[in-house]
Parts: structure tokens; sequence; C-alpha cells
């Protein structure tokens, strides 16, 4: 008997969406069957980007598939619902930009090059503000080196209702990652196109509720990766983390000029890893030189929201998933509470 795409889809009727417990075939998830002798092709489409069950979902199809009498070869094929399959699932569209509508301002961390601690900025200036009484949120834009869950010590995965994603909550911060987007395990190798449609779609998604600050941990370099997102989301202000060596500073111009040009207000810059202090004595030493935060903020007539030194606690916040501002006693926490005033003020003055 030879196989149909009908029996194919038959195959597929049994498998549920896990969030909204009906049929994959039902809510015209299955939006291409492909026969082809012994192999099979099924493109499903999830209803929105990032969706949890993505793994699992795949994962069943491809199996129901394989046991189809004279198949041999099973490829699922993942897309993503438009918004107007989305409207008919779930009977109104939702805009897009919904999970946003409640957050009040975006707050993005850039940094010109990788590993000036955009990450580690992002975290403990989050926590800062959820510990001053702000109702805050940290979304993790870096899909090359999400960090964030690890620095915040959640390895939960969020869920989906309503085709909507609800973030997760750590320490009083609500967190959301873009490797959720991606997947587990898969090599994030997206460019362009695909990466600003991904992206508009997985932030819209997102159900954050009422936020007063929403921190961004953006992706680092000086080209389409932070722009994709920053131009996509309204920002309130970025937040520029450099270090005071040269090399970094000549990428922080870089990196401002382009927000410049493209209309993304910058609010400040923070010099990370600025000095080290000495225990035991009042000496500092300025490993990597001095001075470059304030050039950079004196040509770009920016203010320097603040200098962090190189501190171990704050290494060791961060491989811990505790956050060194967890602890509000510490060195760093004063440094933190400085950074965000300075950074409240420059929103004020607006
Ligand atoms: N002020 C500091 N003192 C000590 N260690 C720090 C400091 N700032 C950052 N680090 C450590 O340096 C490493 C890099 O920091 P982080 O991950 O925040 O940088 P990043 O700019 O986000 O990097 P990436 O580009 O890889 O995302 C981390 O191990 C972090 O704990
Ligand atoms: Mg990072």
């Amino acid at each position: 008997m030879e196989l149909t795409k009908e029996k194919v889809l038959d195959a597929l009727k049994h498998i549920k969406d896990p969030e909204l417990g009906k049929g994959i075939v039902e809510l015209g998830m299955i939006q291409n069957v492909e026969l082809a002798g012994p192999a099979v092709r099924v493109t499903v489409a999830l209803t929105m980007a990032g969706c949890p069950y993505k793994d699992q979902i795949k994962e069943e199809v491809r199996s129901a598939l394989l046991d189809l009498p004279g198949i041999e070869e099973a490829k699922v094929v993942i897309t993503t619902m438009t918004s107007e399959q989305r409207a008919k699932v779930f009977g109104r569209a939702p805009s897009e930009m919904e999970g946003m509508k409640q957050v009040k301002n975006v707050v993005a961390v850039a940094s010109g090059k990788g590993g000036v601690g955009k990450s580690t900025v992002s975290v403990n200036l989050a926590m800062t503000l959820a510990a001053k009484g702000y109702k805050t949120g940290i979304l993790d834009a870096d899909m090359h080196g999400p960090d964030i869950p690890l620095m915040m010590g959640t390895k939960e995965r969020p869920v989906g209702s309503g085709g909507m994603l609800i973030p997760l909550e750590k320490y009083g911060v609500k967190l959301m990652s873009t490797a959720t987007l991606a997947g587990r395990g898969t090599p994030v190798i997206w460019r362009g196109p695909l990466v600003n449609k991904a992206i508009k779609e997985f932030l819209g998604h997102v159900a954050w509720g009422e936020l007063d600050y929403l921190v961004v941990d953006l992706p680092p370099g000086t080209g389409d990766a932070p722009l994709t997102v920053s131009s996509t989301i309204p920002i309130s202000g970025v937040i520029v983390v450099t270090t005071p060596q040269r090399v970094a500073l000549e990428d922080v111009r870089r990196s401002i000029a382009l927000f410049k040009t493209h209309d993304v207000p910058v609010s400040g810059i923070v010099e990370n890893m600025s000095y080290l202090k000495i225990p035991g004595s009042d000496e500092v030493m300025e490993v990597f030189g001095s001075g470059g935060g304030e050039k950079i903020a004196k040509a770009f007539k920016l203010p320097l929201l603040g200098k962090i030194p190189l501190d171990p606690a704050i290494r060791e916040g961060g491989d811990k998933g505790k956050p060194v501002t967890l602890d509000r006693e510490s060195e760093a926490s004063k440094i933190f509470d400085e950074i965000a005033e300075n950074f409240l003020k420059t929103l004020q003055s607006k």
C-alpha cells in the first residue's frame, strides 16, 4: 500500500502540543509533507519562536515518521507560524511587541568587544535595580554566548502559555535568554535577516508583564548583531562597557559611533577592571592603564557612570550563579549602587 500525505498526517494526529494540549495536526502546525520513496520531510510550524517544546515536538514527530511502513529516512523542519496563523490558534493576533507593552524602560548593555564584563555588568545592574525596589527583568540577547542563566544560577527552561513565553524568575529578577530560541545544544550560526526575524518574534512573545527596567545584555561587537536587537526594542539608553586598555577603547569608539548613527541613545560608559585593590592596604594598581574611560566619556560628551575594580568576588559571584550584589554589604554593591544611580539620573535628565 502506497504511503500518502493523508496517512502521514494520520500518523501524527496523536502528537500534542504540550502547552495547548491539542493535536499538532488539528492546530495546523504541520505545514508541509513531502514524500520521496523511503524518505519523508515534514515541516512543523511552532506557535512561537523559541517555543520551549521545540526539541520534544521535533523528536516525537521524527519517531512517528520513522514508524511508518517503508520509511527509512525522516527529516523534520521547524519553522514558526505567521501572525495570521497564530491568530487562528489563539483566537486573536497578539501584536508584534505585545510582551513589551508594560515595560517602561529598556536598558541595553553593550561592548565593542567580548570579554570585557558586559554580562557581569548586566546581571549586577539588574540585581541592583531590583534591590532598589524596581520591577526588573534581564534579557540575555547575546545568542553567541548566553551566560546570563549561569550567572544568575538557573538552569530552568521557560514555559509557554497562550502563545507567550513566561520568563523565569531568580532573586526577584525576571529572566529570559535567547538561548531558548536556539534550543539545546544547537550551535548558533545564524546571521543577518534570519536573526532579525527570529529575534523580533522572540522579543515580542516574552510575557514580561509590568517592568520598570528591562536590562538587555546585547551581543558584543561593532556590527549588525547589537544593532539588530537595539533596533527591535525601544531602548531608553545604552550603557557601554569597556576596559581601560587602548585596544578596548578603539572598539568602544566604534560601538558608540554606530549607536549614534542609528539614533539609539547612549546613556554612558562603565569602565570595568579599572584597578586592583592591594589586599590589606589602601593602594590600588591600575593593571590595564588609567584614564581611558574618562577620555572616551569626554570625547563623546557622555557620563562615566562608574569604575569597577578587578575583584575576585565579582568573578566568583558569576561563576557560582550568585551575583556579588546579592550581598548588599559587599564592596561591589556600593559601586553598582553608584552606577545604577548615575544611570537613573541620565534617564531623568532626558
Ligand atoms: N570586575 C571584575 N572583576 C573580576 N572578574 C571580572 C570582572 N568583570 C568581569 N569579570 C570576569 O571576567 C569574565 C568575563 O566577564 P563577562 O562574561 O561578564 O564578559 P562579557 O563581556 O559578557 O563576555 P562575552 O563577550 O564572552 O559575553 C567572567 O569570568 C567574569 O566573571
Ligand atoms: Mg557575556
